[in-house]
């Protein structure tokens, strides 16, 4: 049965899809049918076809009732839209359908489990929302909420838990049974992940904390992920209010790997903190594994901090990352867009040791739907180089590599965007006797750039209109540089 808050929200969706207009958006980055959407949810591998669903509110480009979006995709690069496939329909998540995961049951059926929001009145006066994890099974389109819900509610906590951050279930099937990792705060006011085991996916019972802040990884933590990778296991978490530390963790909304190792599955013993990105527009990362067992990871390409500026620029606000493959070397996390980017790429150009200095372009090298390869060499002395992209006579999106100070800067100060917050981002990057390269992925409003075959990422969103493609570089002290660009096919939406 399709409620009439679902009904509304697909006949939104279709009268949407059925205009002449259709809105400019990036090719391959995915973005909601329309409005806004953030988190991914319930990212999973269901028929024959990779399933991402998303927080979603069609109904403008600003947060509001949370719905679940979803789109469906064959190879994660090329998405099509289904309709939309959770609303706040229920007196249990009336105030909203949070953020959640999706797994294939042994009956053929896909469970998405989600946290539902429910606000109500206190015995004190007070109004507060309530957080409880709820699920809806369905045949990959549609999804019946279940009877029982809330599966996991507020009473289910561990003494002293707050009852009202508790959210973002992620399941997960191990060795026959289910276990659903969800954030709560701790009495000291920072995250903990709460594990609770099920043999059905509907009746549940705690079992343990599995990792916590102790105020040090930042305050709450949010939308939590759990894997092994290589010989390590890994927990993601996305803290907010992180304090600030050294040259790499920056203040405020932060998306960190938290990597550990562990005897039996809910073992973890936390080695290392790692950030996963450092752009300003990253948050939210889930990951998947492909059916060739690679473990592939997309996040919201946006922060907290930026999210209201620009909104009504296009019909749809913000986008996914590209989505990444993720391995372990040196007890680091590297990361590089999935190969079947690949499969789309065109116009294959080359240039080699171009010296670099004053400003310049190169013919071929221009556009706006773009992937560049690119290594920088010192000639003599150590070098600050800039590139310049989406440029036209005032507008130009800043890669700085600083050789000197060892460093790499994003800046969008001149990129369309209309806010000051988070306009520049600079980090630490290892430069091999100044040696260094980069991939930069641009999709007409994407930026992301991955060094040093991917042992950074970083990730920014720019507004700058489409027709400013052009790109040059410079540097104070001679570069040598080797490029290759890439056009991709039109037509991936
Ligand atoms: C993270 C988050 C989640 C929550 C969702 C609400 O970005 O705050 O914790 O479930 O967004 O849309």
């Amino acid at each position: 049965m399709i409620s009439k808050k679902l009904q509304e929200a697909r006949d939104y969706e279709n009268n949407y899809l059925a205009k002449d207009k259709k809105d400019i958006r990036p090719l391959f980055h995915l973005t909601g049918t329309v409005g806004w959407i953030n988190d991914p949810n319930g990212f999973s591998r269901f028929g024959d076809k990779y399933h991402l669903f998303y927080q979603y509110h069609p109904y403008n480009n600003h947060w509001g009732p949370m719905h679940w979006g979803h789109s469906t995709s064959e190879d994660l690069i090329k998405w099509e839209y289904l309709p939309c496939a959770l609303a706040p329909d229920e007196e249990y998540d009336k105030d909203g359908c949070f953020s959640g995961s999706a797994i294939e049951l042994d009956d053929g059926k896909l469970l998405l489990m989600y946290t539902s929001v429910l606000r109500r009145e206190d015995s004190d006066g007070e109004i507060r929302d309530y957080q409880q994890q709820s699920v809806a099974i369905g045949d990959g389109v549609n999804f019946e909420k279940v009877s029982s819900n809330p599966v996991i509610s507020t009473d289910m906590i561990p003494a002293g838990g707050d009852r009202h951050d508790f959210r973002d279930p992620k399941i997960i099937k191990y060795d026959g049974k289910y276990y659903c990792f969800a954030i709560n705060r701790h009495p000291d006011g920072s995250g903990q992940i709460l594990v609770y085991e099920s043999d059905d996916a509907i009746t549940w019972s705690f079992n343990k904390v599995l990792d916590r802040s102790d105020n040090q990884v930042g305050r709450i933590w949010e939308c939590p992920d759990y894997f092994a990778l290589d010989d390590k296991k890994v927990l993601i978490v996305s803290p907010q209010e992180t304090e600030g530390k050294g040259d790499n963790i920056f203040p405020g909304f932060n998306n960190f790997f938290l990597i550990g190792e562990g005897e039996g599955f809910l073992d973890f013993d936390r080695q290392t903190v790692l950030p996963i990105d450092f752009g300003p527009d990253f948050y939210a990362a889930q990951t998947i594994e492909t059916v060739d067992g690679r473990r592939v990871m997309i996040a919201w390409m946006q922060n907290w901090e930026t999210v209201n500026c620009g909104n009504d620029l296009h019909d749809y606000y913000s986008t996914m990352t590209l989505p990444r493959k993720l391995e372990i070397k040196d007890g680091h996390v590297y990361q590089q867009p999935i190969k079947e980017l690949d499969n789309y790429r065109i116009n294959e150009v080359t240039y080699n040791c171009i010296h670099v200095q004053e400003e310049q372009s190169l013919d071929e090298i221009s556009g706006r739907i773009i992937d560049i390869s690119l290594s920088l060499k010192k000639l003599e002395s150590d070098y600050c180089f800039t590139m310049k992209l989406a440029k036209d006579d005032v507008h130009e999106t800043l890669i700085k590599v600083d050789s000197k100070r060892g460093t790499i800067k994003l800046d969008r100060t001149n990129s369309g965007v209309r806010n000051s917050s988070l306009s520049e981002r600079e980090f630490s990057v290892d430069f091999m006797d100044g040696t260094i390269e980069l991939r930069i992925i641009i999709d007409r409003f994407t930026l992301e750039v991955f060094v040093n075959e991917g042992k950074q990422a970083a990730s920014m969103k720019i507004d700058t209109d489409i027709a400013a493609d052009k790109i040059t570089f410079m540097s104070d002290e001679t570069v040598v540089m080797d490029i290759t660009k890439y056009d991709f096919e039109e037509g991936l939406f």
